[in-house]
């Protein structure tokens, strides 16, 4: 979906970086609000922190993106919430759950170094040691070519031009509370491996809809496949998000998928799961789930730079 953004002078231009690309390195930190006050000053003063790394590293990328759920957003910025931030609905299908979690927030941090993430979190926690209790932490990485641990190469129906991703994420609203934020849905997932490792390939490719080695689509798809169901048609326009997808292991050694996917509309995300865990038509569900156990699952709102940096004191 392809639609041109339009600059208005009276409202803010910054978006946060949700539609950025996917780095050697990303970090999933979910939080819950220690000090309400030392919290907001630490939101306000994010874009400072992340420029304290960025500069002396002038040959890494790095960027933090924040975000809020429902009720972390209402702590923060009050009654007034964004129309589609909601809590994630409690899907139940014939065969899985989702498992639907409850944090106040999210870091949502991608870098080309895994040093450049650890300073800033270090930096962060020791200026704003009461602000924030941490939840959950997920440190990615990359694979070869883009691999995710199922062996299929992730993220390739993303859209590609800074315009495209722009389209399908940033919302576009007169309130300036709102404008050029957008919605995020994380989640984990655990793999079996074992079990994905004894199914033959042409198997796994019908559970994807993907080749494994080529990463072609074929012409018959089926509508059961992770693909199809995905693929979410909205007045003949397809639904395009922006996903970066993180491999990683647990301490435990166990393989997994950290999930991120924006969306200008929670919507859209939340139909997404609702066709892979109830199906579509209902029964049919997303058959990854049989090697993919969600352990965890959030949405929230990412406001602009502007509204973040108006919170420090
Ligand atoms: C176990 C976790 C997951 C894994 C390992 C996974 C992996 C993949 C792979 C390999 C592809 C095909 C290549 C590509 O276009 O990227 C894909 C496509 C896609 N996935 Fe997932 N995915 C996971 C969870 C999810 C979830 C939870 C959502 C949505 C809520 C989602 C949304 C999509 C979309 C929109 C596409 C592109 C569909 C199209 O071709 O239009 N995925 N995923």
């Amino acid at each position: 979906m392809t639609m041109k953004i339009i600059p208005n002078k009276h409202l803010p231009t910054t978006p946060q970086n949700a539609t950025g690309n996917v780095e050697a390195y990303s970090a999933f930190i979910a939080w819950n609000i220690n000090n309400l006050s030392d919290a907001k000053n630490l939101f306000g003063d994010l874009g400072d922190l992340a420029k304290d790394v960025k500069f002396p590293e002038k040959d890494h990328t790095f960027s933090c993106v924040c975000g809020f759920s429902p009720c972390g957003y209402e702590k923060v910025f009050g009654c007034d919430t964004p129309k589609e931030l909601v809590k994630l609905p409690e899907i139940k299908g014939a065969k899985y759950n989702l498992t639907v979690d409850l944090t106040d927030g999210l870091f949502h941090l991608r870098a080309s170094a895994l040093g450049v993430i650890e300073e800033f979190l270090h930096n962060l926690v020791r200026k704003y040691p009461n602000a924030l209790h941490v939840k959950k932490k997920v440190i990615g990485y990359k694979l070869s070519q883009n691999r995710d641990w199922l062996g299929f190469i992730d993220g390739t129906a993303d859209p590609v031009t800074q315009e495209e991703r722009e389209a399908c994420v940033l919302i576009q609203s007169p309130n300036k509370k709102f404008n050029l934020g957008a919605y995020v849905l994380f989640q984990t997932y655990i793999h079996d491996l074992k079990a994905w490792d004894k199914t033959a390939v042409h198997e796994q490719e019908k559970i994807i809809g993907r080749g494994k080695l080529d990463n072609v689509q074929p012409l018959n798809q089926s509508p059961q496949s992770h693909i199809a169901l995905n693929t979410i048609v909205v007045d003949g326009v397809e639904m395009d998000i922006v996903r970066d997808n993180a491999p990683f292991t647990t301490e435990k050694g166990e393989r997994g998928t950290a999930f991120i996917g924006y969306s200008a509309q929670s919507s859209v995300l939340i139909q997404m799961l609702t066709n892979m865990f109830v199906g579509n038509p209902k029964g049919h569900y997303d058959h990854i789930l049989d090697f993919s156990k969600n352990t965890f699952s959030c949405l929230y709102f990412c406001p602009n730079q502007d509204i973040l940096d108006a919170l420090g004191s």
